[in-house]
């Protein structure tokens, strides 16, 4: 797996580069406008193809630059159906996750900092990475030693629980 953490400080923005080795199959996770050019000369540099750019919310805090890169590589817009944003490409739910390459992205469903609100659960070399965004599932998962599968398939994130300690990952506009 090729793993890439971004920061854009205008937006203060964590964008997040996921790609499969094997494939070079790519995803951006919260990609901002101001850094359309860094992202697309990363993605050159390391031989990747952007297969989908994946929002964690639609917000006035960050403004996603998924339409362009649309425009510039052939990327699929993958946003949270529940933003009722335009021009989706594919919509985001929990339950149907988003496949890049050998890897797998599970959208979990995590109201609160806005209502369409997803964070993503990453399975790969042997790990697991939670995108977290702005949902305060960070809180939750770093307090406590998590036994069990994930349970709640559509519950706040109160109630979801992981089947083992995983790398807790905020995106979009943590930094502010
Ligand atoms: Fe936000």
């Amino acid at each position: 797996m090729i793993f890439r953490q971004l920061f854009e400080p205008v937006s203060s923005t964590y964008t997040y580069l996921v790609a499969c080795s094997e494939t070079r199959e790519a995803v951006l996770i919260d990609p901002v406008l101001e850094a359309v050019d860094r992202d697309l000369a990363l993605l050159k540099e390391l031989g990747l193809t952007l297969k989908y750019t994946i929002e964690t919310h639609i917000h006035a805090d960050h403004v996603t630059s998924a339409a362009r890169l649309r425009d510039e590589t052939g990327s699929r817009a993958a946003v949270p159906e529940k933003s009722g944003a335009a021009h989706v490409d594919l919509p985001v739910r929990e339950g149907e996750p988003i496949r890049v390459g050998n890897l797998e992205l599970e959208p979990l469903y995590t109201p609160g900092h806005t209502d369409d609100h997803h964070a993503y659960l990453l399975r790969g070399d042997g790990g697991y990475r939670i995108f977290t965004a702005a949902a305060p599932i960070s809180r939750m998962a770093t307090r406590r030693r998590f036994t069990d599968r994930c349970t709640a398939r559509s519950s706040r994130c109160q109630a979801i629980r992981w089947s083992i300690p995983a790398t807790i990952i905020s995106s979009a506009s943590s930094a502010a």
